[in-house]
């Protein structure tokens, strides 16, 4: 009995203490979970209590018991009847791994709403985000890297699975604890994933979700680097030949359209002469001649 009485006075801010008499049984928030997720973001849902009357408007605040900090948040989450049963704070890099008090209460003409409550601990409520990996490597060798987010944890353990050659039952996992690399000799062809974990050495903690598997092709000579550059120059081979293609394309057609007539002074056509279609007629057998010279030309480089 002591102890209860000695919880409610180091938690002034409490529902215990909120409890009003008056309040509509059935009105308040129900289950109330709070997690959070992809580093930043800290969220919360509820139910709309099952008595809870049609004006019913809920609040969350986040409160730090020690200091008697409060933050209530903004970005609510509604039902289909606008009454609030989520909401997100979307920067928290600013809190520290306190056990924090979240608190909701609610508001109504008609009755007042008991308030409802949890309290945790951030890196307890924390769905870790999976580190992605990153590495280089060559014929004899790869280092695989990769960095493990969070604002309230900083020692984790890791769960490797290394999947080899073709084959997908070729499998090695490895654990890898107070380090962010991995290394291999002669690696061959091989594909990755990882995920993490927090090592607070008690049982129970989650993974996080496994990354995205992440293929490494060690053994040809070529490096990974290679390939934007390969890509760049066959699309602007591509490119040109269009270029090219098109430019002749254009000129025919205006041949066509404006056939060479002796004796008639055509404003057009001494315009198209007094430029390139002098040099076009001159070696005129059409435009397929002019792409294929201007392949080669390309191919060659
Ligand atoms: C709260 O969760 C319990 C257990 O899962 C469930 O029976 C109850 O219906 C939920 N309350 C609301 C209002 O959804
Ligand atoms: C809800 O709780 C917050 C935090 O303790 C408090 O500031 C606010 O006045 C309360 N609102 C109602 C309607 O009780
Ligand atoms: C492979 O990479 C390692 C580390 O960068 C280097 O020491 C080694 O000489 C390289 N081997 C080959 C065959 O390129």
């Amino acid at each position: 009995m002591s102890v209860i009485w000695l919880s409610v006075f180091l938690m002034p801010v409490s529902c215990l203490l909120e409890r009003d008499p008056d309040g509509k049984p059935g009105a308040a928030a129900e289950n109330l979970t709070c997690w959070i997720h992809d580093v930043d973001f800290l969220e919360c849902s509820w139910a709309v209590g099952r008595a809870a009357p049609w004006d019913v408007q809920y609040h969350l605040y986040l409160i730090q018991p020690d200091t008697y900090e409060e933050w209530e948040c903004v970005h609510y989450t509604t039902d289909t009847q606008g009454r609030r049963t989520g909401c997100c704070f979307d920067d928290i890099s600013g809190l520290k791994n306190h056990h924090y008090h979240f608190l909701v209460n609610g508001t109504s003409e008609a009755s007042r709403i008991p308030c409802t409550e949890i309290f945790a601990t951030l890196s307890e409520i924390e769905i870790l985000a999976p580190p992605s990996i990153s590495g280089t490597c060559n014929k004899s060798y790869s280092l695989m890297e990769w960095k493990m987010s969070s604002h309230f944890s900083s020692d984790f353990v890791y769960e490797l699975q290394i999947y080899k050659g073709a084959d997908p039952t070729h499998l090695d996992t490895h654990t890898v604890i107070d380090k962010n690399s991995y290394e291999l000799v002669n690696p061959g062809t091989y594909t990755a994933r990882i995920r993490g974990k927090n090592n607070l050495g008690y049982f129970g903690e989650t993974w996080s979700s496994w990354s995205p598997p992440r293929s490494f092709e060690c053994d040809n000579d070529r490096s990974l680097g290679a390939w934007p550059m390969m890509l760049s120059i066959v699309l602007g081979t591509l490119l040109t030949v269009l270029l090219v293609v098109l430019l002749c394309r254009r000129f025919s057609v205006v041949q066509k359209i404006f056939p060479p007539v002796p004796g008639i002074r055509d404003p057009i056509k001494d315009f198209f002469h007094n430029n390139r279609l002098v040099d076009w007629e001159a070696g005129a057998e059409g435009w397929q001649e002019c792409s294929v010279e201007e392949v080669q030309a390309v191919g060659e480089t």
